[in-house]
């Protein structure tokens, strides 16, 4: 069988990068996204060291042309796609809905929600041809109120139904959003740093306690749940919102090659 060709996008670092070797380690071939293109070009290296063909196509997944130029370059080098892992994502501004920048929150959007939905709408005549799969990284965000984070948390709950109509839409591929956790990556220090300037004092001290106890997932973790969804979840489960950490879940966790 072909290898599984996967469009990643925010594989510069944190959870994407640690899915990109874990999608090189499970046979993938793979179209890494993010905006530091040479970032970029290490993670690409490594992932071939791990035995996947790699192409890079740099570039910030807010700007629908971004999204096309993706897909596009994807389908000229590699003529299909499988699975479209959307996992860029910024959780800037953080604020009272009051103070915030309406700037901030339309980048907020334009990265979170019409990116993702960009790069679906290019790729899905490929991903029908080969029942593929879509999976968008979303977030406990999504179904909790927090205080400050209006920007992300409407995204990803945006995301969240995004996910639901496209399963309704596209009876051929299956469409899931994923919920990672919290994960030890630059986005936690984002909130650890910023936080107490713009956050509720219970929900900064919160995630604070999340580091202070040892309770960060570390990236590794999640991205073999993350790409065992990509590659193997049932289309029964179309337009679920899963969690990395459920049963059904890690039991798609297999071994990787390397
Ligand atoms: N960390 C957590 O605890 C946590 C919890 C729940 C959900 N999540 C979700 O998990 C996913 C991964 O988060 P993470 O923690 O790994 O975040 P992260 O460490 O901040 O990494 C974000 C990634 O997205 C890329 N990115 C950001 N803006 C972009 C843009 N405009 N265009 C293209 N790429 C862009 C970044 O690369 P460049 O800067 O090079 O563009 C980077 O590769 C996100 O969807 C996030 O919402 C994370």
């Amino acid at each position: 069988m072909a290898s599984p060709v996967v469009i990643l996008t925010g594989a510069s670092r944190g959870l994407g990068e640690a899915a990109a070797y874990e999608a090189a380690r499970q046979g993938a071939h793979l179209v890494l996204n993010a905006r530091n293109a040479a970032r970029l070009r290490q993670v690409a290296e490594r992932a071939r060291d791990l035995g996947a063909e790699v192409l890079v196509v740099p570039g910030d997944i807010g700007l629908p042309l971004t999204a096309r130029r993706l897909v596009q370059q994807t389908l000229s080098h590699f003529g299909r796609v499988d699975a479209v892992v959307n996992n860029a994502a910024i959780i800037q501004p953080i604020g009272p809905i009051a103070e915030l920048d309406p700037y901030a929150w339309q980048t907020n959007w334009q990265v979170n929600v019409l990116g993702p939905a960009m790069v679906v709408r290019w790729a899905l005549p490929a991903l029908r041809e080969h029942q593929g799969r879509v999976v968008n990284v979303s977030s406990g965000a999504a179904i909790k109120p927090y205080p400050s984070w209006a920007p992300y948390a409407t995204a990803k709950a945006a995301l969240n139904h995004f996910t639901r109509i496209l399963a309704a839409e596209e009876p051929r591929i299956t469409t899931l959003a994923f919920r990672p956790g919290v994960i030890d990556t630059d986005m936690q220090r984002f909130i650890r740093e910023h936080g107490a300037e713009h956050m509720p004092p219970e929900l900064y001290q919160r995630f604070l306690h999340y580091r202070e106890a040892g309770k960060l997932e570390p990236p590794e973790r999640v991205a073999r749940a993350l790409i065992a969804v990509a590659l193997r979840a049932p289309h029964a489960w179309s337009g679920e919102f899963v969690s990395y950490d459920e049963p059904r879940v890690q039991a798609l966790i297999q071994p990787s090659n390397s």
